[in-house]
């Protein structure tokens, strides 16, 4: 809450809806940016279609005890992603526990209390995930509950079948109808209205000490960032050392110790550490080029938004270099919407044509663009065949492309060992796709291993042709050094060594267990009795991917007995092996671990593997214990409620 209070701000949405002239109010939940993205896109698209006075707002930023005071003329969206086992964004937690809680209070006391209020409401989630879209669940039930008037469905994304953007796309048309109606809106011609205004600054120049080169804030810029270290402010730190795990063909796995021992930040053994990554250089040299601004991309700008509510999302004064390179999400995928809006800033009437096509017809779009991983500047490149596209402004793209966003790493070292040193374990995403001369690259990943080859002054950085301006801003966005911050997780040891553990960690999804294991064998060396560790690791060949190698031998040294090593290698034999066969193959010391009370923890890939173990563990405890497998579904769910078993997941 700091910065609304800081400025002054107020956090009563009633009031900064009147004062801002304002109808339509658009919360978002957000963790990684794509439910604060679609906000603004129906904040843009709300105001362009039906003339509603939208404004966009961070759940955080307001309080919820007046909601029902907002009349019937208004509309509140609440566009809501759901976090990690269901549970809410950190900027919506407040708001989560406020609108869910039994005893809700509202200042005027009326009878049903948001008799008043009509909602719109969009959910984004992952059907990997055990709580699928709980969020937008449980808060319209609340909603409902409380009297709320929703207009549309309450539309669910599933990101696990990777169709977010169709699923938003199909739900909103009906939303907007239906709203058309109940608030009596005509929708009209869309015009396209910039948000931004961008002014050249011809007395300043990328030297110019006010000027921002990718500096997040102005801490940074004037030198003397200090904490608190979060999602706001990085802490650029140190890296002690990097160096590759495995390196095969086109797959390498990375590991990285980071010095946070200049800093004020902490963490403990099982949390996250974000990593604010660069674009590549030559993503951006192809942004710049496609738009015809490579002669103009140092250039000072400063950017000022028209509306009063709305932000720009980086510091100005700045260069579109910087802009480009260190704020826009310019490698992800693309929106259909996006390119159906661009189409009006065509080159000419054929490029014009194929963008109106590629917006309105989802298995074209499909085929021609999903499938290659095209990014926005890709795109224009193929379908302007090559044309610069110097129509389009530039607020378009602040409007239209994500905030460039940090990664989530789980941290693959022990606090209790290493307190002032944070590891990560990251493989490189590089995918040859059909129908591209180069591979797709992850931008962290890719990022990463830039960093470690810069720092160990390897002869040919970046063997894959990404150049990254390792030396640009003047701070310390060098090359040996990477701009992190913590998140807390819930993922931990029991507080009691002496419990067994089981580790479910295959490929990447051994980074935790590593800080676990980091951890007991410290445990061991202080002297306090550790319990039973098992660690269920699998990757492909014992000879090509197997990480940590020599690491497990030294813990057996220590833990002796109480630690084993259980390896299930995919790619040996004639049959893949994986770390849940490896675990029905122990079925009875499983089950009797778990007895005692054994924690168990499972980490890496949430569509599959960790779906596979969850129901694997069902079998072995119903089979153990001669009991219905509904019944042992139960007590496994029962475990994690109880946080005897824990997940660490992603896709
Ligand atoms: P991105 O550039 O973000 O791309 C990621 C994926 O997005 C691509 O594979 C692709 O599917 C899709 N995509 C991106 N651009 C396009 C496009 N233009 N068109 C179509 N699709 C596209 N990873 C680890 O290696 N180790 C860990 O310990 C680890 N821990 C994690 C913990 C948590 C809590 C979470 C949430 C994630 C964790 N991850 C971990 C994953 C990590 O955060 C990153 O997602 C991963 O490293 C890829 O990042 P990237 O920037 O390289 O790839
Ligand atoms: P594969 O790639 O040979 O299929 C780390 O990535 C390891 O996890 C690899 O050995 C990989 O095997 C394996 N893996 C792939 N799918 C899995 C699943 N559904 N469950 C468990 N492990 C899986």
């Amino acid at each position: 809450h700091a910065s609304s209070a800081k400025a002054g701000k107020t956090r009563n949405i009633v009031e900064k809806m009147e004062e801002q002239g304002k109808n339509c109010i658009i919360f978002y939940g957000s963790q990684t940016g794509t439910a604060e993205d679609y906000a603004s896109r129906l904040a843009k698209e709300g105001k362009s279609r039906f003339g509603l006075e939208t404004m966009v707002a961070d759940l955080e930023e307001y309080d919820f005890d007046n909601l029902d005071t907002i009349p019937d003329d208004k509309v509140v969206f609440f566009v809501l992603a759901t976090y990690g086992e269901g549970e809410p964004t950190d900027n919506a937690v407040d708001f989560y526990e406020f609108i869910t809680n039994e005893d809700v209070n509202f200042t005027e006391g009326n009878e049903p209390a948001l008799g008043n209020l009509n909602y719109v409401t969009f959910g984004l989630g992952n059907n990997t995930y055990e709580h699928y879209n709980s969020m937008v669940r449980n808060v319209d039930k609340a909603l409902q509950k409380l009297g709320a008037h929703r207009i549309g469905d309450a539309g669910e994304g599933d990101d696990g079948a990777g169709t977010m953007e169709e699923d938003f796309l199909a739900w909103k048309e009906p939303m907007w109808k239906a709203l058309a109606e109940r608030m009596g809106l005509e929708e009209r011609e869309a015009v396209y209205e910039p948000v931004f205004s961008i002014v050249e600054r011809e007395g300043l120049t990328k030297e110019s000490p006010e000027v921002y080169l990718g500096e997040p804030n102005k801490m940074h810029l004037d030198g003397t960032a200090k904490g608190p270290f979060n999602a706001h402010n990085p802490y650029i730190a140190p890296i002690a050392q990097s160096y590759e795990l495995f390196s095969v063909k086109d797959r390498n796995c990375l590991h990285m110790d980071i010095d946070i021992s200049a800093s004020n930040l902490n963490y403990q053994t099982g949390d996250h550490i974000a990593v604010w990554p660069t674009n590549p250089g030559e993503e951006v040299d192809r942004f710049m080029n496609v738009l015809g601004l490579s002669e103009k991309r140092h250039t000072v700008v400063s950017i000022k938004a028209l509306e009063p509510t709305a932000k720009v999302p980086f510091p100005t004064p700045t260069t579109y270099d910087a802009i480009v390179r260190y704020h826009m999400e310019i490698c992800a995928p693309v929106s259909r919407q996006f390119l159906a809006q661009l189409a009006a800033f065509a080159p000419d009437a054929e490029a014009r044509a194929e963008m109106t096509k590629l917006g309105a017809e989802k298995d074209y779009f499909h085929e021609k663009i999903s499938l290659h991983h095209l990014n926005i500047a890709r795109v224009l490149d193929i379908v302007g065949k090559g044309q610069k596209w110097t129509n389009i402004p530039f607020s378009a793209f602040i409007e239209g492309i994500t905030k460039l966003q940090p990664r989530y790493y789980s941290i693959s070292s022990s606090s209790l060992e290493q307190p002032k040193k944070i590891s990560i374990t990251a493989v490189v995403e590089s995918t040859q796709l059909p129908g591209r001369d180069d591979p797709f690259r992850g931008v962290a990943t890719n990022y990463l291993l830039a960093l470690k080859q810069k720092q160990n002054g390897e002869p040919e950085p970046c063997p894959f042709g990404l150049s990254y301006e390792l030396t640009g801003p003047r701070n310390k966005y060098d090359g040996i050094h990477i701009p992190v911050h913590v998140r807390h997780s819930n993922f931990k040891l029991p507080s009691d060594p002496s419990k067994p553990i089981i580790c479910i960690g295959p490929g990447t999804g051994v980074a935790p267990m590593r800080g676990f294991i980091r951890e007991r064998v410290q445990q061991a060396k202080n002297g306090e009795k550790v319990g039973k560790t098992l660690l269920f690791f699998g990757c492909r060949k014992s000879t090509e991917d197997f990480m940590y190698k020599n690491e497990w031998q030294e813990a057996k040294e220590i833990l002796g007995d109480n630690f084993e090593l259980i390896t299930a290698f995919s790619r040996e034999g004639p049959k893949k092996v994986y770390v849940q066969h490896r675990l029905k193959e122990r079925a009875e010391e499983i089950n009797q671990l778990l007895e005692q009370k054994a924690y168990f923890y499972v980490c890496g890939d949430a569509a599959n593997m960790a779906r596979e173990v969850n129901t694997v563990l069902g079998q072995i405890i119903s089979e153990q214990r001669g009991i219905p497998e509904a019944k042992a579904e139960e007590i496994v769910k029962n475990m994690r409620s109880s946080n005897q078993y824990q997940e660490d997941v992603w896709s």
